[in-house]
This record gives structure tokens, sequence and C-alpha cells, in this order.
């Protein structure tokens, strides 16, 4: 489908061209076109170009005005305003010319494809073996998801990776006790759960742990495990690999309930790069990138301190010979680069990891192995703050396990369906509450930018009213009920003839802006944006409900209209929760 040009754009070109027939010195400036409340749109380019022109910026600007073409193409009025600003009106054909463009794609509702793609390696997602995923684990994958459906969306080449954390030294001490006790992660008939995997992964840990602590030639014996496992001795990683697929079971099971698509292809953790680790040494040794420190290898950076004042270096391999998370990730680095061919590195990693990136980045860049045609980029979040304003635990002080926290939400979730069910079976209400519960929890995840914390308040993230999914949910769901009712043969179908009420032209240039908001959410890496468009788009629709009748407008011409804007919210509705992984049911 051919992509459509926004009014937005067509009004900026036709400026432009405005300019350049003004002066010939105007030729390439920028209109600087923006939304307003004054009109539809605002141009403040003129003030610039008038001070290079030591022109009279009203003047100029009446000047650009005559050669402003209006009539009901595009432009319907354009008149000097302030100290010479443009205030721009759009003519209602155009508008619903435009959404019919739109509407008529009806899978991308006209948003261009880029027409040179780079590739991005996304690395998000990234719980560790053997341990519970807590709520830090969600944000990465929330955000990480729907970065990359945007990405995706503007044609750009994603490869993902969940880096998982599966090469720690703690593997030692559980393989080793899984070796004494061998049938400790046998299966009973048929498959396990993701519960029963998490629970036998962690009273395994438990009493490893605690044979640890106690017995001293345990200890010794599970220390000369991690050798042996990253030495490659085929036994131990025959043990070690029944955890990663125990622990994948788990990781699934959370990724499902999450809606999410996780491919096992894309799971390469800390030990998929195993075999570059002591390669990764010596060419940082070599180069002097990397140098010896009380026998660890180490890289020094001048604005990397402790609080005595000395540098702090990235250890890339422990004086005993171990390697670390910091070996790991330069290692993924070479690959990502050189045989992924990426032009982009992104991490979504908690924003208290900023100095091992920082360092991490900052090696590779010396070491050459990330060019200045290579971007490497830590999409940082925040923490998830409890209701009090603290990092967010359990009443008796533990970390929130995910699960936990999306069964609430669904049940919460599930309440507020009930409620406001009307023609919905059980089975509807739970499938409903389930897409309703975990929707609000990417929700709130999503639409503050994810640099900052944000505060978990389940009562808040389910409220039908205010910045929530669950209030875009119930404005699709309300348009699907519109269009159900709308009378045999009477199809949405526009009429650009017609004169639109205020909110419909409100309404309809917000739904046009779909296409740039897209573009600048996936550019910024920023869901926010689009979580703000989605939020202010369905407001927009609700102050169109009220005051524009649909099904009882004056003329079936005009009811055709309206359940055709009906429908373009929708799609673009639709279309743009997805974007952030978020569902749409269509009754709810
Ligand atoms: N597994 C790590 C954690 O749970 C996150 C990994 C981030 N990615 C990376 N390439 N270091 O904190």
């Amino acid at each position: 489908m051919a992509s459509v040009t926004s009014l937005s754009d067509s009004v900026q070109q036709h400026l432009a061209s405005a300019l350049s027939a003004t002066r010939p010195e105007a030729a390439g400036a920028d209109p600087l076109l923006r939304r307003s409340d004054r009109a539809d749109y605002q141009a403040n380019g003129i003030l610039a170009l008038a001070k290079k022109a030591k022109a009279n910026p009203r003047e100029l600007a009446a000047e650009v005005v005559s050669h402003v073409v209006t009539g009901d193409e595009l432009i319907k009025d354009v008149e000097v305003s302030g100290p010479g600003f443009l205030n721009i009106t759009i003519a209602d054909r155009a508008i619903t010319a435009n959404l019919a463009a739109r509407y008529a794609d009806t899978e991308r509702l006209g948003v261009p494809v880029t027409a040179h793609p780079g590739t991005t390696v996304i690395d998000y997602a990234q719980p560790n073996v053997a341990k519970e995923m807590h709520v830090g684990h969600l944000r990465s994958a929330v955000i990480g998801d729907s970065v990359v459906q945007l990405l995706e969306f503007t044609g750009e080449n994603v490869v993902r990776r969940h880096h998982i954390g599966d090469w720690g030294t703690q593997f030692g001490m559980l393989i080793q006790y899984l070796d004494e006790h061998p049938h400790e992660l046998d299966h009973k008939e048929g498959e396990v759960s993701g519960e029963e995997a998490m629970s036998n992964l962690d009273r395994l840990y438990k009493t490893a742990r605690k044979l640890f602590d106690s017995d001293e030639e345990f200890k010794t014996r599970s220390r000369r495990r991690v050798v042996d496992l990253q030495a490659g001795d085929p036994r131990t990683l025959s043990i070690w690999q029944k955890f990663v697929d125990e622990s994948k079971i788990y990781f699934f099971s959370v990724f499902e309930k999450l809606d999410m698509e996780i491919q096992d292809a894309d799971i390469v953790g800390e030990s998929g790069y195993n075999d570059m680790l002591a390669e990764t040494c010596r060419l940082l040794e070599e180069s002097g990138v990397a140098v010896r420190s009380e026998g660890a290898l180490c890289v020094f950076f001048e604005d990397v301190l402790g609080p005595d004042g000395k540098q702090v270096p990235l250890i890339v391999q422990k004086s005993d010979g171990g390697y670390g998370y910091a070996a790991t990730d330069l290692s993924a680095i070479r690959d990502r680069v050189f045989r992924l061919k990426a032009d982009t590195l992104l991490y979504v990693v908690d924003a208290r990891q900023a100095l091992h990136f920082k360092m991490v980045f900052e090696t590779a860049r010396r070491a050459g192995w990330l060019g200045d045609d290579v971007k490497a980029i830590q999409l940082a979040f925040g923490t998830v703050l409890g209701k009090d304003g603290k990092p967010f635990k359990t009443r008796e002080g533990e970390t929130v396990k995910l699960v936990d926290l999306l069964d609430e939400a669904i049940d919460r979730a599930s309440a507020v369906v009930r409620e406001k069910a009307q023609d919905l079976s059980e089975e509807e209400i739970a499938e409903r509450g389930t897409q309703v519960g975990v929707g609000a929890v990417k929700y709130a995840d999503l639409s503050t930018s994810a640099n900052r914390d944000y505060k978990f308040d389940l009562d808040q993230m389910v409220s039908l009213n205010g910045d929530t999914s669950v209030y875009l949910q119930y404005a699709y769901a309300r348009i699907q009920s519109i269009l159900r009712k709308a009378p045999e043969g009477v199809r949405p179908s526009a009429h650009p003839e017609l004169a639109l009420h205020e909110a419909e032209r409100a309404l309809g240039l917000h739904v046009d802006a779909f296409a740039e908001t897209v573009a600048d959410a996936a550019r910024e890496y920023a869901p926010h944006k689009l979580a703000a468009y989605l939020y202010q788009l369905a407001s927009l629709y609700t102050s169109f409900y009220d005051k524009c009748p649909v099904l009882k407008a004056e003329s079936p011409d005009q009811v055709a209209n309206r359940l055709f804007l009906c429908d373009v919210t929708a799609r673009t509705l639709h279309r743009g929760m997805a974007l952030l992984g978020i569902r749409t049911p269509e009754r709810l």
C-alpha cells in the first residue's frame, strides 16, 4: 500500500515553496510548523528568516501569505498573527480526503516504511537462569517489546537478543549439587508448568546454598565446577543445560502471561559468547586497551573514580582467570557488529547499570569494535516504586515476583470488566480480564518516559478514568459497538464534501498525525510518546462522540461519514495499542 503524506507535511511543503517564491534567499528555509491552539497549525519560521534578511517580520509574513494558495484542496485560510507568525486552517475536505486515503490502507494507515533501513540489535527481556523474574525484568521486557514493534513497523531490520544471565559463578554450586543429587530435576509424567519449574529451581537453589554455606568441602568442589564449566567439560555442561532448560520453561510461561512473543533462537545468553571470551581479552591486552593490574585484566577511565579518588577499572578478566559480565558484553558487541552487521546496538537495561555500559562502550570504541558508523545506546529505565515512593517491595520487604504482580492485575481488571460487563459470558470475562490486566501493567510502564521511576499503583492502573489502557480499550470497544449497531446497508464511508464540526476536525487532524507520532516514537525509542498520542486520541474521540450524533446524524451521508471517522479512529487505536503490545478487545 502506498504511504500517505500527512497534512502537516503537505502544509510544510507548501509553505516552503511559498517562502522561496517570496525571497530567493529563503529557499530551503524551514517554516517551522507546529500544531497550535489558535489555528490548526502555526508557522514560526518567518521570524528567523526576517532577522537574516533584515526585513520586517510582519511584512515578510504578509508577502509569504500572498504566495500561499488557499482553497478546499489543502489550506483553507492563512493569516498573519503576532510578531510574524502564520496561522493556518486546513480545509475540511482535505482532512476527510486524507483520512480516507489512510483508511484504504487497512494495515498501515498510510504510515510509510523507511527507504533505507538499518540493522538494530536490541538487547531486552534478559532474566537470569535459576532465578525468579522480578518487577525490574518487567520493564526491560515491556519497553523492549514495544521498541521492537515500533522499529519493525517503520521498516528497520531488527535482531532480538535476550542476554540471559546463564554463566555466573553460582552455577558451580548448583551443578555440583545436582551432580550429587541427580534426580532433583527429573520430571514426572508429562510436561512441567512454568510455576513448577520455578519452584523446582527455587528449592534446589535454597538447599544447595545451605550446603554451600555450611560444608567447606562442598564449597571447594563447587568452586572447581565453575572452572570446569567455563572450560567446557561435557558432563558439567550437560548438567548446566538442565538448569537452562528448566529456567526456559519458566521464562516462557511468564512471557506468555505477558502476552509477548519470545523466540528460542533469540535467546543468546552470556554463555553464548563463551568461545569468544579468551580472544576478546587477548585483543584488548595486545592493543594496550586493557592492562594487567594485580593479576586482573583491567580497562581504566580518567573519569571513573572511586571514593578514594583512584580510578575504578572495568575488570574484563579476574585474577583467578574467570571471565565476568564485562567480558561477555564486550564479546557480544563484536558478535553484533561484525557478524550480525548491526549499525545500532540498543540495550534496554536498568539505569543502575549505566556505568557498566558507559565503560563497556568506551572500551569497545578504543578497541575499534565500535566505529563512528555504529551507535551504541543504553535505553536506561528507572526503578519501579511502591505507593510509598520507595523501591517496590512486598510487605515483608522482599522483591515482588513478576508473576504475582500480573496475577493481581488480572484479578483487579477482571473485577472491573465484570462490573461493566453487559453481555459477556464468564469465559469472556476471564479472557478480557487478562487482556485488560496485562494491558494495564504494560501501559503504566510505557506511558511515562522510560528513564523515569514510576509508581506501581494497581488501583490507578485499572481505573476507567484517566490515562490508562482501560480507558483506551473502552474507547475502542465503544466504537466497535457503534459500528455493530449501524443499520443494515449503512457502511462507514468518507464524504469529503461534508462540512465538519469543530470536534470532527480536531479528531481528524489528530488521527492524521499518527504517522508522525510513530516516526518520532521509533526514532527516539520513546513508546511514551505513542501512549500520550493514543490517550489524546481517545479523549478527542470522546468529545466528538459527545457533540456529534453518529447513528442519528442528519443525513445518511453524514451517518456514513461519522461511522467512517469512528472506524478510522478505531483502527488507529488498534494499531497504536498493538505497537505498545496491548490488546484491544472488540467487546468489553
Ligand atoms: N541479566 C541482567 C539482569 O538481570 C540484564 C542483562 C542486560 N544485558 C546485557 N547485555 N548486559 O540484570
